[in-house]
């Protein structure tokens, strides 16, 4: 099975956790976009849906919804999102696609983060895909400088505007031993929009793709 066909399945499987009436955040990225064209078989269901980035609100409204902002339908019943890494304990690196801020408030603001990835993104210690950090554009040699302080090798995503029209240092060689404590401490930089670790907030359920089918795990 190709990358593609994994992607595919995996957003297949997230469709089990869309119930009735549900408000539902969705992420952005290639997975996502599977899961989005698949929506029109169960438009009923869905109550709202709210979205991470321009680029799925567009993939969205093609095909016929109409996307609602997240300060008119309060909390989110499932967020559905993909991911670039993740680790056994659910945590995530986030941000290849550059949406990772709305992503962040997404997942925070979900009772369920469903997170849909093909195995190529399962890994032992998150760092290996360059760490995405969203940074206020007059920060953003401050913020680099801090990284490499951190022994990160930081480059600026040129010619990248993020839809809150920042922009984006990717950390290369990172080693995330403990994300948790990372997160907080990229987050304290003047300037750090949203650092593209998702481990404060986690996936609730990992869906797996690989060549015997999908893999659910589930954050206990
Ligand atoms: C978008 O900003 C990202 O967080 C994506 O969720 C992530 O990069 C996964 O994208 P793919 O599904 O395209 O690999």
């Amino acid at each position: 099975m190709d990358q593609s066909q994994k992607k595919l399945i995996a957003a297949k499987a997230s469709l089990d956790y869309i119930h009735d009436d549900c408000v539902l955040g969705v992420g952005t990225g290639s997975t996502v976009n599977e899961l989005i064209d698949l929506l029109p078989s169960i438009k009923e269901k869905i109550q709202a849906v709210v979205s991470s980035s321009l680029a799925t609100t567009t993939r969205l409204e093609s095909l016929g919804f109409e996307v609602s902002l997240l300060n008119s339908v309060g909390d989110i019943d499932v967020y559905i999102d993909g991911a670039d890494e993740a680790n056994k304990h659910f945590h995530l690196v986030k941000g290849g696609g550059g949406a990772l801020t709305r992503e962040k408030i997404l997942a925070g603001a979900a009772r369920k983060f469903v997170c849909i990835i093909d195995d190529s993104k399962q890994v032992g210690m998150l760092g290996k895909f360059p760490l995405p950090i969203e940074v206020v554009p007059m920060a953003q040699s401050f913020v680099a400088r801090k990284m490499v302080k951190m022994r990160g090798q930081p480059i600026w995503r040129e010619n990248f505007v993020t839809d809150n029209s920042n922009h984006i240092l990717d950390i290369h060689n990172l080693k995330i031993t403990n994300p948790v404590e990372m997160e907080t401490r990229i987050n304290q930089i003047p300037g750090v929009v949203t650092v593209g670790l998702f481990a404060h907030r986690p996936a609730d359920v990992l869906l797996v793709a690989s060549d015997t089918g999908v893999r659910v795990m589930e954050n206990k």
